[in-house]
């Protein structure tokens, strides 16, 4: 079967999509993306992923109406056959094709490209834990963004993949900020950490789920920065995202997190985020 991916109103085969080399995506990587993870055609907190789209396009001053995406992603499930199973659809817009300013050039048309792929969950990793890794955060001072300038996500993110890792944790000035593609929570005396939701991590939809889950389950959850030191410390540790789910990490740079298996509110708030999704 031809894979179809949506270019610019238009649902095509992926081989006869073309977009500029002038595009301002290839250029500057001046554009934003979103995932969404679909579970058997339903999307998983598509209000929150609009939201953050909606704030990124602000925040890069890119004018872009929002509506009919869903039309869009549905599409794109229905012909490729994922409207049974768990697929991700990809969405990036970019400020468009024009000749190479540094300023942002007024009235020309963003470049929107969307495609949807076969997304299923890492069971056995989910299951058993994975080893991470950590490495100084040399991103740049606006992680809040959803940018698809990813070379050093993808640069750190190799490192883990080199040493047969799961992740790679950033740090910045000491503290835990967050991962190369996941946020990271840390639990410590049936408390759970996050770095607070400052310009130095992508808000995730995932943390936000975390979040609920421990309310409704009576589970502290502060936003606090924590050093790498507190990081090794920690009794468990949950890589979260639209792709990561929620993982446990069972060691850090080599250092066994609490037993070294997945631990108890870890696995509490992985029942309770199948229950929300499967
Ligand atoms: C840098 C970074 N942090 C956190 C996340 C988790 O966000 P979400 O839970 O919305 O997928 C992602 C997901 O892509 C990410 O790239």
């Amino acid at each position: 079967m031809k894979e179809i991916v949506y270019l610019n109103g238009q649902f095509l085969p992926r081989s006869e999509a073309r977009i500029s080399p002038d595009d301002r995506g290839f250029i500057f990587a001046d554009g934003i993306y979103e995932v969404i993870k679909y579970y058997g055609g339903k999307p998983f907190r598509f209000g929150d992923h609009i939201l953050r789209l909606k704030r990124s396009l602000g925040e890069i001053g890119l004018s872009f109406d929002a509506g009919g995406l869903k039309e869009i992603f549905e599409g794109l499930l229905a012909k490729n056959g994922l409207g049974n199973t768990q697929a991700g659809v990809y969405l990036q817009i970019t400020r468009g094709a024009e000749k190479r300013v540094h300023y942002f050039p007024v009235g020309i048309n963003p470049t929107v490209y969307a495609f949807a792929f076969d997304f299923p969950s890492s069971k056995e990793k989910l299951e058993k834990g994975v080893g991470v890794i950590t490495h100084e955060d040399i991103r740049w001072h606006r992680c809040d963004i959803k940018s698809v300038s990813l070379l050093p996500n993808t640069m750190l993110y190799n490192k883990a993949v080199e040493v047969g890792a799961g992740e790679c944790i950033l740090i910045r000035n000491g503290f835990v900020t967050e991962a190369t593609h996941s946020s990271v929570l840390g639990v410590k005396g049936g408390k759970l950490l996050a770095h607070p939701l400052t310009n130095l991590v992508l808000p995730g939809i995932t943390r936000i789920v975390i979040k609920e889950i421990c309310e409704s389950s009576q589970v502290e959850f502060a936003e606090r920065a924590f050093t790498k030191d507190e990081l090794y410390a920690m009794d468990e540790i949950i890589i979260a995202g639209t792709g990561s789910e929620i993982m446990p990490a069972t060691s850090a740079d080599g250092n066994k997190i609490g037993d070294g298996k997945p631990g108890p509110l870890t696995k509490l708030i992985q029942d309770k985020f199948f229950e929300l999704t499967r």
